[in-house]
């Protein structure tokens, strides 16, 4: 499905009422992995209150160990520290990474902001090697600027 048309699927679903905001996304969260081929694990980490750590709030894929990750350690942890995008081709080619599953090949991480601050992220890992574009970039911005707006 192009990106356009699940713009309007994620802001759909953030308009439902009476629905947890963690249902809610995780609904993204399976609305993403289950349109887009590359994506093969979707989730939301966010900051643990004042700790410099992240916590999974939600996701669909894989189960993952990750469910804690200290700021500055693997790609989020450090998209937590940078507030920047960070898109990973080969994650073979990053020395501070996390390995989730061996079948991972490359991983994007976007953070999300509420009022200017970095309070969390969302993590795509993909089995395909290098099958992220601008085009995921901005579309992962869109998602993440809406759901701050529910937070
Ligand atoms: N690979 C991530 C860890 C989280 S998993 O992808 C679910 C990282 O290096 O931070």
């Amino acid at each position: 499905m192009p990106f356009e048309n699940l713009k309007l699927k994620v802001t759909d679903i953030l308009k439902k009422e009476n629905q947890p905001v963690t249902d809610k996304l995780k609904m993204i969260c399976q609305l993403l992995k289950d349109n887009i081929d590359h994506y093969d694990w979707v989730g939301f980490y966010f900051r643990n209150g004042d700790k410099e750590e992240l916590i999974l709030r939600t996701y669909v894929g894989a189960k993952t160990d990750h469910e804690v990750i200290p700021f500055g350690k693997g790609i989020c942890g450090q998209v937590a520290i940078s507030n920047e995008n960070f898109v990973v081709p080969d994650v073979q080619a990053q020395d501070n990474y996390i390995a989730c599953s061996i079948n991972v090949k490359s991983e994007i991480v976007v953070p999300l902001f509420k009022d200017g601050e970095n309070i969390g992220q969302i993590d795509i890992d993909s089995d395909t090697p290098d099958p992220f574009t601008e085009k995921d970039e901005r579309f992962l911005e869109f998602v993440n600027q809406e759901v701050a707006k529910i937070l």
